[in-house]
């Protein structure tokens, strides 16, 4: 799905951005989790499947879980779920 030249740092600016929208929202939500809806309406161009979409955000959280191994708490796990509903809520609401 990706373009063949300079994918990788595409790649990497998404993932960047994903992770800065995922903190904000998380946080004082000073604009930047906006991107999320915004990106919806992109990837249906690239023709992403709003529920590959959605994966990504899985993925991270799965990574950190694993990075985080013992350290990861009770707290932490509901704070992710509450994310993930929101934003699950968020893409599921936006028209294309
Ligand atoms: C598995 C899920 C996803 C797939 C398959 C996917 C796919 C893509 C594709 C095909 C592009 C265009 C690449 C190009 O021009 O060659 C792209 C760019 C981008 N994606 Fe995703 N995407 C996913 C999830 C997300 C999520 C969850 C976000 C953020 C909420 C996001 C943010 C972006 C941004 C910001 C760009 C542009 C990056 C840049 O050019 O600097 N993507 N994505």
């Amino acid at each position: 799905m990706f373009r063949t030249e300079g994918s990788e740092l595409v790649k990497g600016s998404m993932l960047a951005l994903t992770i800065e929208s995922i903190l904000d929202l998380a946080g004082e939500r000073s604009g930047k989790f906006r991107m999320i809806e915004c990106e919806v309406s992109s990837h249906d161009a690239y023709g992403t499947p709003r529920d590959l979409f959605l994966a990504f955000f899985s993925m991270i959280q799965a990574t950190l879980r694993e990075l985080a191994g013992a350290d990861w708490t009770a707290d932490i796990d509901g704070a992710w779920k509450r994310l993930q509903a929101d934003v699950r809520d968020r893409v599921s609401q936006s028209d294309t």
